[in-house]
């Protein structure tokens, strides 16, 4: 009897390189180099957590595998497909699976369009053979699922607090049916008592669908509860990639271990994540200075060698679904 077939990446980045022009003055160089050789992929139903401190590039990343910034070298490819090379009309077409939700829910959407208007826009651009009627009763069934009801349809975004901005903007974005919503701190700008609210929407809602989420979030204790696999990113290279289970029971990198650390108390999945608050640690933030050549992290390393400063390490496996990138690995207790 044949094997099943692993079921082939609903998405998959190779060698991903983003930069960006450098303000004047600000550097030596006139580019800041904010994704660089960052490669993962995720399949269908997935969810992916993505970590790292502030102007790591994780925005960029997800900005990128999206084409809303411009990317310099590497490969995207969905279902199989480079869609760096897609024309306009194509990218059009095909942004219909894939999706969006910003942190700043008042931000993301249009103060002039009531809340009906800003929903049903994806059916007009994907769906323009629907009539109104038709149209109204699919955002109405939306704005159930989100929590929200037909009371909501007729005001402006004003009138909403940020939790239901944001319930509004996810409306909007799973009105088009995705299979991928990529979610940037959804509920960092939001206060600490609705988060828990949003969070399990989004994890609702990925049971449901069955849709692929990258989930961006400087709040470790929601990642863990909301991801299968994580992402650690540290200046523009992901530094660790690991199951939730095997990164929060056994991080490998220095960097992915500080970070943890650095956490008060980290509950268990399905504990709720948000009784402590765990950002990931601002105590942790360096200036971003330029690392030319070599690791990145060996200026806060505590395991730092010559040969740290020499090469880059690159994100060797170190057990099936566990890729460390680190030169010195042995010389850490595991
Ligand atoms: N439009 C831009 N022009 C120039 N540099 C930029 C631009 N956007 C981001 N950068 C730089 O790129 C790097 C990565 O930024 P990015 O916003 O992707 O990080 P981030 O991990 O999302 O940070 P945060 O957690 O604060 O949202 C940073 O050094 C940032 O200053
Ligand atoms: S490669 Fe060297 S500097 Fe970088 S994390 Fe490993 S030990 Fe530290
Ligand atoms: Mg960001």
């Amino acid at each position: 009897m044949k094997a099943a077939a692993a079921p082939s990446p609903l998405l998959e980045a190779q060698a991903l390189r983003v930069e960006y022009r450098a303000a004047r003055g600000l550097l030596a160089r006139d580019r800041v180099i904010a994704v660089d050789d960052v490669g993962f992929s995720l399949d269908p139903g997935e969810t992916l957590g993505l970590v790292g401190e502030s102007g790591s590039g994780k925005s960029t990343l997800a900005r990128a595998i999206l084409r809303l910034v411009p990317v310099a070298g590497g490969r995207v490819l969905w279902r199989g497909e480079d869609l760096l090379r897609w024309d306009r009309r194509l990218l059009r077409e095909q942004r219909r699976g894939m999706q969006i939700v910003f942190q700043d829910p008042f931000a993301s959407l249009d103060p002039r369009m009531t809340v009906v208007e800003t929903i049903e826009e994806p059916l007009r651009i994907f769906e323009p053979a629907l009539g109104r009627r038709e149209r109204h009763a699919r955002v109405l069934g939306m704005l159930e699922r989100v929590g929200l009801g037909a009371g909501a349809m007729h005001r402006y975004p004003h009138e909403f607090s940020g939790g239901q901005c944001q319930r509004i903007g996810i409306a909007r974005a799973m009105m088009s049916e995705p299979q991928l919503l990529v979610c940037d701190e959804p509920v960092s700008a939001l206060d600490v008592s609705i988060q828990g609210q949003i969070v399990n929407l989004l994890a609702d809602l990925q049971r449901e669908s069955r849709i692929a989420l990258l989930f961006i979030s400087h709040n470790l204790s929601v990642v863990r509860h909301l991801s299968h696999r994580v992402l650690v990113m540290y200046r523009g290279r992901l530094v660790e990639t690991a199951t939730r289970e095997a990164l929060f029971a056994a991080p490998r990198h220095p960097y992915t271990r500080a970070l943890l650390a650095a956490v008060p108390r980290l509950p268990r999945p399905g504990i709720d994540p948000f009784a402590t608050p765990a950002p990931v640690a601002a105590a942790l933030d360096a200036p971003a200075a330029p690392s030319v050549g070599g690791c990145a992290y060996r200026e806060r390393c505590p395991f730092a060698a010559p040969i740290c400063a020499a090469l880059a390490p690159a994100l060797e496996p170190v057990e099936p679904d566990h890729a460390v990138a680190c030169h010195r690995l042995e010389a850490q207790a595991p």
